[in-house]
Formats: structure tokens, C-alpha cells, sequence
């Protein structure tokens, strides 16, 4: 392959360095409609001849069966590939729109288990708590990853949708390594809490949602008329009715700056987060998600792309004008409890 890989970048203060740019492959089993197994095997294969080395998955993706498809690709690549994975959250298969959030010691030590069975590894490079159960405090909860890192179970821990207090708490028990939060053109909640604390502390920041869920890649403007039942994104305010509207008309700027540089509105998007974290002074890996071998192409070649000042103004506004919330339930997220 002539491409040219993408860039690295440190997965917290003594971690592994990892492509610049990961892999969300939740949507291959889970979460956004019907999937194909052989181009989304395909996309995993050019991910990593791009350089892309870390991989994004959860226990929740389809209980457990996004984990199972990954074990194979996993086997065949170890000594490449870092596996991130996650533990805290269940969706009752009687009523997809609930969610049950675990953080408890004996949740945690099955979750582990369960994992390992089901990729088929000895040892999970990256452990996250996907969600914040508050009725158990942080740091007993990072106490219990902290045992399994001890354990030689799991290599390093990271946390997802947590505040930036939280974070600070959790790292008084054990160092944090990543912190995985929604972060985007349009959600921006997390940079006034969580992407300080993040950069004091030497977390790595790892946005998902980059491309706003595909909103921002203008593949699709309204969820209950272009994605199929039972698709997520159908439950998203911002998707859905008179915002779906509303959000659709402030690509307008992306739209212009994908034209000046010849780019797609999706490599606007991306390119703008990367350029954000510098901004910030922190190391990020942002996670896309896809399906599609040419689209991995087209997001990791987003790495190089470059936007001026005056190009990263034009797209400021946007975020505060989104009409509509991240989740329905919003207490689940870290800007619910901020
Ligand atoms: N920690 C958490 O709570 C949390 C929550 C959500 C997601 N995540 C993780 O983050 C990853 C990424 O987030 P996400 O998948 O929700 O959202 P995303 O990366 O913002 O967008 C994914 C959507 O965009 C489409 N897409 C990707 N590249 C495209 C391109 N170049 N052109 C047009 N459409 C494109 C994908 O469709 P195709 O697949 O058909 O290409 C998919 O529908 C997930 O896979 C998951 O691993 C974590």
C-alpha cells in the first residue's frame, strides 16, 4: 500500500504510542442499522495498513457480540493492535431505550472475565468504566481496576463520560490514562471541565462521536426519515423533528471548508477536533467509527489535514447553536452531572 500512515500518539504519560487516530467499531455490531461482516472485517484490515493501532470496543456493543467479532482480528494482529474495551453498562434486551449502570467490585470482576472470554486475550490493554454509577464512589471503583492492572489482567485504565472532578478523584487511587468522552464540532460540553482536568493530570484525550454519529459527514439529516428502526440515533434529540433541521443548516461553514480544500465535510470535522486538542495542549486520539474500507481512508487521511486560524473562527460558532442534547437522559453523561 502507497498510503501514508497517519501519525502517533502517547496513549497517557507511559503508555504505548498509538496512531494518531483509532477505530470505533461499535457500529459493526451494534447501535446503527444493518451491518455487512465482510466489508466491516475489510475495514479493520486497511485501518491498520493506515496505521491505525487502536481499537474501540465495549461489553455493551450488542452484549458482548462486538467483542466476540473483534477476538479473530485481534489473534491475528497482538503484537500490532492495542484493544481498549469497557465494563459499567447493560442495555435489558426487553427495552433497548433503558440503560443499567454498574460500577460495583463484583460487577467489575465478572465484567473482566467476561471480556477476556469473549476476545480471547490474556490481558485487555485499555480498561475503561463507560459510565459513572453514583451511588459508588469513584475511587472504589478505580481501586477495583487498579487490582486487576495489579493482576496482570488489564495495562491501563481510562474512564469515559466522567466529570473533570471525578477524573481528579480517580487519579488519587490509580494514574488515569484515557479519558473517552463525546467531543465535536457539535458537543463541546467537555472543554470546560473534563479537557483541563484531562491535560493537568496527563490523561489522553479520546473523543468519540467525532463525526457527530455521521450527522457531520452530511450522510444523513434526519434520523426518523433516513436510518432504519432501531436505529440509536432515532432516540437522539438532535436528530430527530425540527432540530434535525435546525443542526442540518450549520453545516453550512463545514460544507465551504470541505470545497476550499478539496476535503469532505467528515475530514472538516475531524480535523478540526485534532486541531482543538492542540488548542488545548493535550495529546488526543479521537475514535471514528466506520464500516468502510474507503472510509477509513478517508478519515485517517483527515490527520494531515491542516486548517488556518481564520478557517478554525469560521467554525466556532457552531457548537453553541446545536439545538438539542447529546442523550435523552442526560444524567448519564458527564455535562448531566457537572
Ligand atoms: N464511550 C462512549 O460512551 C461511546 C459512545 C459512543 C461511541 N463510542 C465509541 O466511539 C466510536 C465512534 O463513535 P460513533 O461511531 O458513535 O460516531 P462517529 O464516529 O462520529 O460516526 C460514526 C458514523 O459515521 C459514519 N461515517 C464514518 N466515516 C464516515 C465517512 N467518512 N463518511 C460518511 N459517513 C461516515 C459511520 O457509518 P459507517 O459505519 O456506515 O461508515 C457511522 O454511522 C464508536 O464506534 C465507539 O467505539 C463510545
Amino acid at each position: 500500500m502507497t498510503d501514508s500512515r497517519i501519525p502517533t500518539a502517547r496513549l497517557g504519560t507511559d503508555g504505548p504510542e498509538v496512531g494518531a487516530q483509532g477505530l470505533g467499531c461499535m457500529g459493526m455490531s451494534f447501535a446503527y442499522g444493518p451491518t455487512d461482516t465482510e466489508a466491516s472485517r475489510a475495514t479493520l484490515e486497511r485501518a491498520l495498513e493506515l496505521g491505525v493501532t487502536l481499537y474501540d470496543t465495549a461489553d455493551a456493543y450488542g452484549a458482548g457480540e462486538n467483542e466476540r467479532f473483534l477476538a479473530p482480528f485481534f489473534k491475528a494482529h497482538r503484537d500490532e493492535v492495542v484493544v481498549a474495551t469497557k465494563f459499567a453498562l447493560s442495555i435489558p434486551p426487553d427495552d433497548p431505550t433503558k440503560r443499567i449502570i454498574r460500577n460495583d467490585a463484583p460487577y467489575i470482576r465478572e465484567a473482566v472475565e467476561a471480556s477476556l472470554r469473549r476476545l480471547d486475550l490474556d490481558v485487555i490493554d485499555l480498561y475503561y468504566m463507560h459510565r459513572r454509577d453514583v451511588n459508588v464512589p469513584i475511587e472504589e471503583t478505580v481501586a477495583v481496576m487498579a487490582d486487576l492492572v495489579r493482576e496482570g489482567k488489564v495495562k491501563q485504565l481510562g474512564l469515559s463520560e466522567v466529570t473533570g472532578d471525578e477524573l481528579r478523584a480517580a487519579q488519587t487511587v490509580h494514574p488515569i490514562a484515557a479519558v473517552q468522552s463525546e467531543w465535536s464540532l457539535f458537543s463541546r460540553d467537555i472543554e470546560a471541565g473534563v479537557v483541563p482536568a484531562a491535560r493537568e493530570l496527563g490523561a489522553t484525550l479520546v473523543p468519540y462521536s467525532p463525526l457527530g454519529r455521521g450527522f457531520l459527514t452530511g450522510s444523513f439529516a434526519n434520523a426518523e426519515q433516513d436510518l432504519t428502526d432501531g436505529d440509536f440515533r432515532r432516540q437522539q434529540p438532535r436528530f430527530t423533528g425540527d432540530n434535525a433541521a435546525a443542526n442540518a443548516a450549520l453545516l453550512t461553514p463545514v460544507r465551504a471548508l470541505a470545497e476550499a480544500h478539496d476535503a469532505t465535510l467528515g475530514q472538516i470535522a475531524l480535523a478540526w477536533v485534532q486541531q482543538r486538542a492542540q488548542v488545548h495542549g493535550l495529546p488526543v486520539i479521537p475514535i471514528p467509527g466506520t464500516r468502510k474500507p474507503a472510509r477509513v481512508a478517508e478519515n485517517t487521511a483527515a490527520t494531515r489535514l491542516v486548517l488556518t486560524e481564520a478557517e478554525l473562527s469560521l467554525l466556532e460558532p457552531i457548537a453553541e447553536k446545536v439545538a438539542g442534547d447529546r442523550y435523552a437522559d442526560m444524567t448519564f453523561a458527564s455535562a448531566g452531572r457537572e
